[in-house]
């Protein structure tokens, strides 16, 4: 089973208009044309509409960094996930570790959010990942285990158009101890996390969904790691949080990708 790599860069609260608009700009420029992986970047909220008039009809996809689970109402600050399509989000991050234990979003939240993406027509990116002190305790398969399981809950398997989960939905395992530290995960250490993911999917639907399911890897993923995180066999593309701010470094780990996927 190839599944085809998937590059996304989380840029969080960072840049400005005009620099939100640039860094698109180059990034059209260096891999705007690259159909052997997928790519995404997920601006801030406020330059999504500057972002994806930047982006134009290359083949990079816009992404949210977070959404509300309601349609509409009285919902100060927030964005549902109608409005994301409306300004041309393909795709939408999904209980990112910031918003967990920055913001304080359970699982419950998390899981409506997941429902409403994927019942609006957005593709979810579900972030999963243990603290320090849990992998440290011995606890990271079941932290992941509690997360997948009650963040998933009440997700059908089959989509519109004969489309199933594995095409909707991306798992992003990312250690919070490796986000934004310069500690990344060993590859060994985080194929051991994505294997123990696609054989929980495989529980909770069946082979061929956890088989065809993209499972990337975030947690400082930088230009001279990417290609041995991106050669492990359960490791399907990478979220990349402070590298995706410098367009020649988000381009190298894009075609560190494609080499891979050639
Ligand atoms: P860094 O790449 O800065 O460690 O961030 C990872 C991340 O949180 C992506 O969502």
């Amino acid at each position: 089973m190839s599944r085809k790599l998937f590059i996304a860069g989380n840029w969080k609260m960072n840049l400005s208009r005009a620099r939100s608009s640039d860094l698109a700009a180059a990034l059209v420029e260096e891999i705007g044309k690259e159909a052997a992986v997928d790519t995404a970047v997920c601006p801030p909220s406020c330059y999504l509409m500057t972002v994806q008039q930047a982006l134009g009809v290359s083949r990079i996809d816009l992404g949210a960094q977070n959404m509300w689970y309601e349609d509409q109402g009285a919902y100060t600050g927030e964005i549902s996930a109608d409005m994301l399509v409306d300004v041309g989000c393909k795709y939408v991050i999904c209980g990112h570790s910031e918003r967990r234990h920055v913001i304080g979003e359970s699982d419950e939240v998390i899981n409506r959010k997941v429902l409403k993406a994927l019942s609006e027509g957005l593709n979810p990116i579900l972030c999963v990942g243990e603290l320090l002190e849990q992998r440290d305790g011995g606890q990271t398969m079941e932290v992941i285990r509690q997360q997948v399981t009650r963040d998933l809950e009440g997700v059908g398997a089959s989509y519109a158009g004969g489309t199933t989960l594995a095409d909707r939905l991306t798992i992003a395992y990312e250690p919070v101890w490796a986000i934004g530290t310069g500690r990344t995960a060993t590859p060994d250490q985080a194929q051991e996390v994505h294997a123990a993911v696609r054989t929980l999917i495989g529980e909770l639907y069946d082979e061929t969904l956890a088989a065809e399911l993209r499972i990337q890897y975030g947690g400082s993923v930088k230009p001279d790691n990417a290609a041995a995180l991106l050669a492990r066999p359960d490791i399907d593309g990478a979220l990349v949080g402070g590298a995706s701010l410098k367009a020649p470094d988000f381009a190298a780990i894009v075609r560190a990708g494609v080499e891979l996927s050639d």
